[in-house]
């Protein structure tokens, strides 16, 4: 029996039914059972940002797991405070104290518990976050009423009922909704899973205002746009303010599961013992490889390499958006892009560049969202955009009422 087949009878349908297997990865490409190559620009949602297998990642985890692969958070262990350091270096943040977990979610989760502690101490009340229209910020059920899309509450009403939600471009709104109450504001600086939209200056300038107004944490959820993948180590970096909280996930270690709350100042000291835990976070192996992607994003000198890709890929799309009717916009920052369609195609144009073998996708019902690893060759992101504009050309062709394509 096929594989695709036999995980279809076994795994919950969590996730539409899966048509592609594969069963390695080398950089940019994931090779199929039939040892095909596939060029993933997708990297399995943001996260293997040093390509697939890249041998620095390999070495460390294969290490660590030779000497020691668990302790528990009872004890403490040389990767975990290592890691804890370079995020402190990173962030620039010289009192930053972290967090460590197993995903984004659990970041998350933890950021929301640090602020309702921190808001609680001010008065009993102050436990309520503000987030955006179109967040995503993960599943669990305090994440999962975080994340603004409410089609994704329907079937686990009823929620906890400490969320405002308010649109992601009003500054004004962002402002007013804001009061005493409120403990934290809860934003990704780019929305990914929304479809890739930059939140505009003009709120996050309005989000510190408002929770420096009224004694309340600014959350970052940067699970998809920290380590590298919109041009800086972190977004926030490149934007007009400075979040207290910080979380990280998805390719802190290029693929091992991990997620980091980090918080400066006053909210670093929030956490007491007994306040929060987790048995698996800080485990010395997924430490060591995100030790090895910090290290190696320095010694190769990735975040260079990734503009100059990014400029490459953006100049690309720009071309394909002058020649195919149906492209009509490029928006995101560094190597988190997304090619804005004229009408909702995206999954056929997934599927068309499937057919070519390269891996993008529908992110939203009019974006196709583009990830690729910030080791990304030029031949590779050539290849690409060649690719693209083959799927452009036939979805147009395909669709009623076009002109066929290349104007
Ligand atoms: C911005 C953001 N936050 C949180 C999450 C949840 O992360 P995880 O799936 O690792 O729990 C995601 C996942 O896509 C995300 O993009």
């Amino acid at each position: 029996m096929e594989l695709t087949d036999r995980a279809a009878g076994v795994l919950m349908s969590t996730y539409p039914p899966a048509d592609l297997a594969f069963e390695r990865g080398r950089g940019a490409a994931l090779f199929d059972s039939d040892g095909a190559a596939w060029l993933d620009f997708l990297c399995g949602l943001a996260v293997t940002s040093l390509g697939h297998a890249h041998p620095a990642v390999t070495r460390a985890v294969s290490d660590q797991a030779t000497r020691l692969v668990h302790t528990s958070n009872l004890f403490v262990t040389e990767p975990a405070v290592a890691l804890a350091e370079r995020l402190r270096r990173l962030t620039g943040w010289v009192d930053a104290r972290t967090f460590f977990t197993q995903c984004g979610a659990s970041a998350n989760e933890a950021a929301i518990k640090l602020a309702r502690k921190h808001g609680r101490r001010t008065h009993p009340d102050k436990v309520r976050v503000v987030t955006l229209e179109g967040s995503f910020h993960g599943r669990t059920l305090a994440t999962l009423e975080a994340t603004g899309q409410p089609d994704k509450h329907e079937p686990f009403r009823p929620l906890i009922g400490y969320v405002d939600t308010v649109a992601h471009d009003d500054p004004e709104a962002l402002s007013a909704a804001v009061t005493e109450d409120h403990c934290a504001v809860l934003l990704e600086p780019i929305q990914g899973e929304g479809g890739v939209r930059v939140i505009d200056d003009a709120v996050l300038r309005a989000a510190r205002d408002a929770c420096d107004r009224v004694g309340a944490l600014l959350i970052y959820d940067e699970v998809q746009t920290g380590v590298g993948r919109t041009g800086p180590w972190f977004a926030f970096q490149d934007g007009p303010v400075t979040p207290d909280v910080l979380t990280l996930a998805k390719a802190l270690a290029n693929g091992l599961p991990i997620g980091a709350c980090v918080a400066r100042g006053a909210a670093g000291e929030v956490f007491e013992p007994g306040d929060h835990a987790t048995t698996f976070g800080g485990n010395p192996v997924t430490c060591a490889a995100a030790n090895a992607v910090v290290d190696t994003i320095e010694s190769e000198n990735l975040l260079t390499t990734a503009a100059a890709r990014s400029r490459r890929l953006v100049e690309g799309l720009e071309r394909l958006i002058d020649t195919h009717d149906l492209a009509v916009g490029v928006r995101g920052r560094g190597l988190l892009l997304g090619l804005e369609l004229a009408r909702p195609v995206a999954g056929e144009i997934q599927a068309a560049c499937r057919r070519r073998h390269l891996i993008v996708n529908a992110v939203a019902p009019d974006v196709v969202r583009l990830a690729p690893p910030l080791i990304v060759e030029r031949a590779e992101v050539d290849l690409a955009l060649a690719g693209l504009g083959e799927a452009l050309a036939e979805v147009a062709d395909d669709t009623p009422g076009t002109d066929g394509g290349a104007s």
